[in-house]
This record gives structure tokens, C-alpha cells and sequence, in this order.
């Protein structure tokens, strides 16, 4: 296995959370601080990966189906995308990893915690990310957003339809697991402007490239 060098980020938050408002403002950043970066995706981020985003974000299936082909996809983006950037020295932005997986199909969905940790274990139990912006906002603030960007003619997709319970559980299990891994996790109150949150992104990310 190559040697690590680079830096992994990651990106998270219940939907309407706003994290893809700052994606590429921070890939200009990182680029301007003379850092290569990686700007990818979860599900998806290979030919394969993508063909299952559609699958999951579209069709009906078993919970655990749902859980087993994240973990598919992930495997594939692991080993053609993130550890070979990561062992070129370069920065892998990462919109969504596992904590979406325990998140979602954990918390929302119910699947067993173990049995998540343990797919985890299997397929990048030597792979965390250095740091994760988990982006904080209420699910009513969520849902309004949703809400809005589908009167606007955005269709939206199974996840994003889900009730209000479920997101509370999403959001739920998002803020244990920042409060088990505060090495990594820093949760940003994404319901203030945008100027506020980027000064906020900007300092995080200067630590973690003078670590
Ligand atoms: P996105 O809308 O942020 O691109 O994310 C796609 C959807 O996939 C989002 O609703 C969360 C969901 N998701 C999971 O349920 N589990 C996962 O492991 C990942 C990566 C995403």
C-alpha cells in the first residue's frame, strides 16, 4: 500500500444543510494555497460509484441493500480515486463518506451501528479522514430549503423526500458521532451568512495544513 501524504476532508450534514454551497469556493481556496486538490463525491466518484448514486438515489430497496451498496461504491472510490490522490500528496475533498452511512442508513434508516463499524473496519478501517466539517443546521431549516429548491423546479430525490423524523435521526447521529471523534469533526452553524461560515472553513482548514 503507497504511503500516505495528503490530506482527506470531508463534507457533511443532513440534506438543505447548505455544505454544497462551499465546495467550490474551497477547492479555490486549497488551489490558491498551492495545494492540489481532489473534489469528489459520495455516492459516486467512479464510473461505477455514479451508476450506483442513481440506483440509490432513485430506487426503492432493503435498507441493507442500501448500506451494502454504499460500501460497494466506496470501496471502488477508495481504491481508484482517494488513496492514490492522497499517496500523491494531494488534497481529497470529499462531499459526503461512512459518517453519511451511519448517518443515514444508521440513524435513519435503523440498520445496526456494529454492523456498519464493521463494513468500515473492513473497507477503510486504515483510511479516516483528517478532518470532517459536519454543516449544522435545524431539520426545519433543512426541510424549507428542500422545500424551496422543488417549488423552484428541482426534483428531489428519495432521501431528500424523507419526513421530518427522519432527518431528526440523521441529525442526531451526525452530532454523537461529532462528540465521538472531536479529533476530526468540527460542526459548523450553517445557518449564519455565508461569509461567516467561510471565515470559519478558512481557519480549520489553515490547522490542518500546519499540522
Ligand atoms: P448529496 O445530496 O449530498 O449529494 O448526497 C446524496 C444523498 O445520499 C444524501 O441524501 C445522503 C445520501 N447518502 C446516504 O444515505 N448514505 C451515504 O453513505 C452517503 C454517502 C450518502
Amino acid at each position: 500500500m503507497p504511503q500516505r501524504t495528503g490530506r482527506f476532508l470531508t463534507l457533511e450534514g443532513i440534506d438543505g444543510a447548505g455544505k454544497s454551497t462551499h465546495v467550490g469556493w474551497l477547492v479555490e481556496r486549497l488551489e490558491a494555497q498551492g495545494h492540489a486538490v481532489v473534489a469528489t463525491r459520495e455516492p459516486g466518484g467512479t464510473p461505477l460509484g455514479e451508476e450506483l448514486r442513481r440506483l440509490l438515489l432513485r430506487e426503492p430497496m432493503t435498507h441493507d441493500s442500501e448500506a451494502l451498496l454504499m460500501f460497494a461504491a466506496r470501496r471502488e472510490h477508495l481504491d481508484r480515486v482517494i488513496r492514490p490522490a492522497l499517496a500523491r500528496g494531494e488534497w481529497v475533498l470529499c462531499d459526503r463518506f461512512t459518517d453519511a452511512t451511519f448517518a443515514y442508513q444508521g440513524g435513519g434508516h435503523g440498520v445496526p451501528i456494529d454492523r456498519i463499524s464493521e463494513l468500515e473496519q473492513w473497507i477503510h478501517g486504515d483510511c479516516q479522514p483528517d478532518l470532517t466539517f459536519l454543516f449544522d443546521v435545524p431539520t426545519a431549516v433543512s426541510r424549507a430549503r428542500l422545500d424551496r429548491a422543488e417549488s423552484e423546479g428541482r426534483a428531489l430525490d428519495k432521501f431528500e423526500r424523507e419526513a421530518a423524523a427522519f432527518f431528526e435521526r440523521v441529525r442526531s447521529v451526525y452530532h454523537a458521532r461529532a462528540r465521538e471523534h472531536p479529533e476530526r469533526f468540527r460542526v459548523i452553524d450553517s445557518t449564519r451568512p455565508v461569509d461567516a461560515v467561510r471565515a470559519e472553513l478558512a481557519r480549520h482548514v489553515a490547522a490542518l495544513a500546519a499540522r
